[in-house]
């Protein structure tokens, strides 16, 4: 039986990359598209070195409908989309809002229209956490209000979900998985996060203290009402994650053709504070990391973390990763990228 294509969007990216690991593992066909503007070809490599198997690339913008439009063309029957493709800094969507909103909108919507032309109405929708705003009640779950956007590129999945919601009406039949906090990399170290400029997250700051490239941490405030007075967050394993969207995937396969638009949290459903992680980090690496407590981070949420009983229960999906493996995933790939 032919392999079932699948189209990922972004797939050049972070998380996109060991989603496309995962496919390929299961039998089936990636498809990547991604402009590499926030990335290179260095996780396709890896993707070969891991698998075997160089997925067909196609360097464009979900922008671009010509290109979408030809992309669709090229590869005869695409069973459906993951789409990644998106800017997702915080601090960077604050500086520069309007081309966040063309960005992250503009790819979203040029897929839904080209998609019907080719007989395509599944998505699956990389969501994110950051829809929720500062929830109301911890652990958050599925049916929690949207509140206020903390930033932009928050607001652009907020109305991402909005857009998928109404899409019902012309056909289509998606998934929105909310991330929360995705963290480490593939076991094997050939495939990882791959930070542009100095990382805006945690754990790629964490590791490149710990290897040198960076003097030391900064923890953005110790006086939450939190235990132990840092950010709670619930950090998920890039490839629990990565198996979250092939669950999904199989998971909208198996409901009936009406249209519909789900919604997931993935998030391991255990609130880690910033301080608990660093020690994990040193527990496991048994690296001395270099941190001082700093100002508090405009934006921050203080406490959030998952209820992740829906996506258990609806996509038969667990984290099978500890906080643990993660991190010294994480620094098994950092020094591998030091050795480049
Ligand atoms: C985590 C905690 C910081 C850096 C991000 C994305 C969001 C979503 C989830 C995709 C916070 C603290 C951080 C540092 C620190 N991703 N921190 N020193 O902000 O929770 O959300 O991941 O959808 O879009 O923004 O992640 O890793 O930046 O911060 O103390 O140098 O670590 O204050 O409490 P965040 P983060």
């Amino acid at each position: 039986m032919s392999k079932q294509k699948i189209l990922v969007t972004g797939g050049a990216g972070y998380i996109g990359a060991h989603t496309a690991v995962a496919l390929l593992q299961a039998g089936f066909k990636p498809v990547i598209i991604d402009d590499l503007s926030k990335s290179d070809e260095t996780l396709l490599k890896g993707i070969k070195k891991l698998t075997g198997v160089k997925p067909d690339f196609y360097k464009g913008s979900c922008a671009s409908k010509p290109f979408v439009k030809n992309v669709f063309k090229k590869e005869k029957n695409i069973a459906g989309v993951i789409h990644f493709a998106a800017f997702k800094s915080v601090s960077e969507s604050v500086t520069q809002p309007i081309k966040y909103y063309r960005n992250n909108i503009d790819s979203l919507l040029t897929l839904l229209e080209v998609m019907p032309y080719f007989g395509v109405g599944d998505i699956i929708f990389s969501s994110s956490c950051t829809v929720y705003g500062q929830p109301d009640a911890i652990p958050v779950n599925e049916d929690a209000p949207f509140k206020k956007a903390e930033s932009p590129y928050g607001a652009t999945k907020q109305i991402c979900e909005y857009i998928l919601e109404d899409a019902k009406k012309q056909g289509f039949r998606s998934v929105a998985l909310r991330y929360f906090n995705p963290i480490g990399a593939h076991s094997s170290a050939l495939i990882g996060e791959l930070p542009i400029d100095v990382p805006a997250n945690l754990v790629p700051y964490i590791t490149q203290t710990a290897i040198g490239k960076r003097e030391k941490l900064t923890v953005f405030g110790n006086d939450y009402d939190t235990p132990d007075g840092t950010c709670l967050r619930d950090f998920i394993h890039v490839m629990d994650l990565a198996d979250a969207h092939l669950s999904a995937w199989k998971y909208l396969q198996q409901q009936t053709k009406e249209s519909r638009c789900d919604v997931f949290n993935v998030g391991t459903g255990n609130g880690t504070s910033v301080l608990e992680l660093i020690k994990e980090f040193e527990r496991v690496t048994k690296q001395k990391l270099n941190y001082s407590i700093g100002a508090r981070r405009e934006g921050d949420v203080v406490k959030t973390y998952a209820d992740p009983a829906r996506a258990f229960d609806k996509l038969k999906w667990k984290p099978a990763h500890t906080l643990g493996d993660a991190l010294l995933h994480a620094w098994n790939w950092e020094k591998k990228l030091a050795k480049r």
